[in-house]
Formats: structure tokens, C-alpha cells, sequence
């Protein structure tokens, strides 16, 4: 069994959620405007919800399945949020997932951890493609597709059902190989990354081409 790894950026750690985290979660996610805009995260999220949910990762991890990551801060280790790899395909995509806490929006926390998280996605687990999907009525996580480098790729109306309401979907996705000509011409935010992102733990994985997480 592999852990899941832990990733540095400059405000921000990425590690593996634990059971102690469970309670923050609950708060966290708890929150109505976290739910209205995610279609997986339920309202209200009840005692058990978060529990439940952090102790499915390491198994998904080992399955391939995906990858996710507690978002917390390196000066005070609050939880932030939560961000995710998710549906991977080995050798292939992932869809990228993520929430941050109400409290801490507006603060670039959530565009940090996604470049943290691509650089994992592309040079650690050699994915060619990470793709990504919002409510249009949610511009702030347009925003952050875009920050991140990320091709508007179409819009699906009516797509999907939300609390009785069909929903147009804005769907995003970026390729391995424009990531890394962003990277080569010194795109700011992936040359950033490329220099502070850095595997933690498992290191033998980071030498690893194979694709599996
Ligand atoms: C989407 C979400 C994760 C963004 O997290 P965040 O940490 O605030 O993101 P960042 O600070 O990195 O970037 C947010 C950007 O959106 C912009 N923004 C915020 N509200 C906006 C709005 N109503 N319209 C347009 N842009 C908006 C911010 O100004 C910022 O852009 P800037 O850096 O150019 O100023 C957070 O709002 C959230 O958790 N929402 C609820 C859950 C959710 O929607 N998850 C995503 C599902 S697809």
C-alpha cells in the first residue's frame, strides 16, 4: 500500500486527510454555499457524513480510482478545503475536484492547490489530460479553471439535476503537453509551481513514470 503523498506549494500544504479532520470537515463543507454549487456534497451534512468520507480515500488511492488532498495552511494548519483527482483513467485524464471553505475564498488558496495538484497530475502520475466542470451560475470556479491554464472546452446545457433544477455545465481541460509549453515559456504560475511544489513523502513514486497515483 502507497500513502497518498503530501505536496508543498508556498502558503500551502496538501497532505492526505485523517480522521481528526472529520469535525472541520463537517463544518467546512457544511456550509449551504459549499454544497449549492458541488454536486456530490450533500446538504446538510450530518454527523458521520465526513468520517465516512475521508476513510474511503486510501482505498481509492489504491485502486487507481483517484486522489484526494486536505488543503491546509502552513502557518497555522487550518483546513482550507479539499481537492481531488477524480474518475482517473491510468495513463490517460482525471477530473479535477475541489471545495474551499467559505471564510478563506478570494484569497487564491483554491488556484494554489490546483497548480500543486497539476504538476502532480502531469509529471508524477503522467496524465495527458486533466479535465474539470462547473455550474455556469459559478464564475468563481470558471476563474480558477482559467487561472490554472485550463481551455474552455463547451458548454452542456441542462446537463445535470441540482436540488429539482437542471443546470448548464461549463466544462474545462487542459493537456500535459500545453502545461508544460506554459511551463517551458516561464508561464508564471506553472514555473512557480514547478519550483515549489514538492513531494514530501514518497519519494520513490516521484521517480516512478508508471501511471498509477
Ligand atoms: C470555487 C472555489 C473553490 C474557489 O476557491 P477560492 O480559493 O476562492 O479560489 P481563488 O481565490 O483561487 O480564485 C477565485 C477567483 O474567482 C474570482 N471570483 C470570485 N467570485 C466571483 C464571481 N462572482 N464572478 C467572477 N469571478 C469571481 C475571484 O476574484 C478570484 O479571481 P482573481 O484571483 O482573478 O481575483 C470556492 O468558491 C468554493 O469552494 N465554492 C463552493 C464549492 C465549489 O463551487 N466548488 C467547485 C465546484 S466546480
Amino acid at each position: 500500500m502507497k500513502r497518498i503523498p503530501t505536496l508543498e506549494t508556498e502558503r500551502l500544504v496538501l497532505r492526505p486527510f485523517g480522521p481528526d479532520d472529520a469535525a472541520e470537515v463537517q463544518r467546512l463543507a457544511g456550509d449551504r454555499s459549499i454544497a449549492a454549487t458541488t454536486l456530490a456534497i450533500p446538504h446538510p451534512y450530518v454527523d458521520g457524513m465526513a468520517r465516512d468520507w475521508i476513510s474511503k480515500h486510501q482505498s481509492y488511492f489504491d485502486q487507481g480510482k483517484g486522489v484526494t488532498f486536505a488543503i491546509s495552511r502552513k502557518t497555522d494548519g487550518s483546513l482550507l478545503g479539499a481537492m481531488s483527482l477524480m474518475a482517473m483513467e491510468a495513463a490517460h485524464q482525471a477530473e479535477l475536484g475541489y471545495w474551499v471553505g467559505r471564510s478563506y475564498w478570494d484569497q487564491g488558496y483554491c488556484t494554489e492547490a490546483g497548480e500543486a495538484i497539476l504538476h502532480y497530475a502531469f509529471t508524477q502520475l503522467g496524465l495527458v489530460r486533466v479535465h474539470c466542470h462547473h455550474f455556469a451560475r459559478n464564475p468563481a470556479s470558471g476563474r480558477v479553471m482559467r487561472k490554472l491554464g485550463m481551455q474552455h472546452e463547451g458548454t452542456r446545457r441542462r446537463h445535470v439535476k441540482k436540488w429539482d433544477k437542471f443546470e448548464d455545465v461549463e466544462l474545462y481541460g487542459i493537456l500535459q503537453e500545453d502545461w508544460k509549453k506554459a511551463a517551458k515559456k516561464g508561464s508564471p504560475k506553472v514555473e512557480r509551481q514547478s519550483a515549489s511544489a514538492s513531494l514530501r513523502r514518497d519519494k520513490k513514486s516521484s521517480a516512478n513514470k508508471k501511471v498509477e497515483p
